[in-house]
């Protein structure tokens, strides 16, 4: 998946295609799209009734009839004919006015790390429907680590964790390439489902799917590192009555449900590190991990992995957007060519 820079330069627009969310890069306009990947559907009559933030809030809350669907599962596009509808929703008439009127429109797109040929022509597929007649693929890992202004393509290395809703990758980076890089099927899903499980098994309580977030939120403030609250409040449903109840959760006890999630992210990261040639890893050291993807917001996280490597652990700026923002840099030709000297004999 090595794609130039000068054809990413005559690229349109460029879509990040996330199981959690969907960003649109326009050239010339900047990220024009930034909503759930998610659409709700009628199914007696096939007809979109809602996409983005809108379906989202109807998660949990509809009537048989109405069905709210991910078209975008595990980095995946596994429909690929509601990820198209729910794009040209997301877009609106007047971007995809605009975009029709290129001659010949390209399309650039994100893909994950290792995405199977089929995931890859899923992606594809999705975007010539919109239009697009040239397909140009991105690994994340790139992407993100031009969106949140790492050196890539310095013979030093830089290491790179994408911390995504399904899947976390992690990638050592020199001279603009992967050098070496993991992709775990673990991520802020994965997060989530550990604390509603751990609520249903110790205080037998289902918590919405919605409250899952304002409960890490509620952890924040170092909430998930041993110097937060010690508990807070939440609100749910009892799993034997089916009445509303709230209980007091201990912090230090979600802390400990969702360690499993993050210890695989960590085996990952010793399993990249084993991998990469010495003296890259000598520049790590000092160095340290560059985090990005919306997980990487998760509380206390950074501080975790500081402790189990010992590195120096940042956070990108604005880390959830950085792979689209890397990716429309490039498109808008913001990024210089690696030139490598070939030594003229
Ligand atoms: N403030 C926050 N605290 C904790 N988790 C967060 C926060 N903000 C977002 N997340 C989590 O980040 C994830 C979304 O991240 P991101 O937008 O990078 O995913 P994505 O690109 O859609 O997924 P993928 O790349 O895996 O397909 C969600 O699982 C969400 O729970
Ligand atoms: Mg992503």
């Amino acid at each position: 998946m090595t794609v130039s820079l000068e054809q990413l330069r005559r690229c349109h627009f460029a879509v990040d295609l996330g199981a959690s969310r969907t960003r649109v890069y326009v050239k010339g306009m900047g990220l024009v799209v930034d909503q759930p990947s998610v659409a709700a559907m009628n199914t007696r009559t096939g007809a979109l009734i809602a996409v983005g933030e809108f379906a989202e809030k109807m998660t949990g809350r509809t009537p048989d009839y109405i069905r709210v669907v991910k078209p975008i599962s595990g980095g995946t596009v596994v429909d690929i004919e509601i990820a198209q509808r729910m794009l040209r929703h997301l877009l609106g008439d007047k971007i995809r006015r605009s975009l029709r009127r290129k001659p010949r429109l390209r399309a650039a797109a994100c893909a994950p790390y290792d995405a199977d040929p089929l995931a890859q022509r899923a992606i594809i597929e999705t975007l010539v429907g919109l239009g697009a007649r040239r397909v140009e693929l991105v690994d994340t890992l790139i992407a993100a680590a031009v969106g949140c202004g790492l050196p890539v393509e310095r013979p030093e290395a830089s290491m790179i964790l994408v911390c995504g809703a399904a899947a976390t990758q992690v990638a050592v980076l020199s001279l603009g390439s992967i050098v070496c890089a993991e992709r775990l099927p673990v991520g802020g899903e994965a997060v989530d489902n550990a604390i509603v499980q751990h609520l249903r098994h110790e205080h037998e309580l289902m918590l919405p799917n919605q409250s899952v977030r304002p409960l890490e939120l509620a952890l924040d403030g170092n909430g998930l590192t041993p110097y937060g609250p010690a508990s807070t409040e939440i609100h749910g449903r009892d799993v034997a009555t089916g009445l509303a109840r709230s209980v007091r959760v201990d912090t230090a006890a979600v802390r400990d449900a969702i360690q499993t999630p993050l210890m695989s992210v960590l085996d990952g990261i010793g399993k990249v590190l084993r991998d990469c040639p010495p003296d890259l890893v000598a520049d790590l050291a000092d160095r340290g991990i560059m985090m990005v993807g919306g997980s990487a917001l998760l509380p206390g996280f950074d501080q975790l992995l500081r402790e189990a490597t010992g590195m120096p652990v940042h956070i990108a700026e604005r880390p959830d957007v950085c792979a689209v923002q890397g990716i429309g840099a490039m498109l808008e030709g913001r990024i210089e060519p690696l030139v490598l000297d070939p030594l003229a004999a």
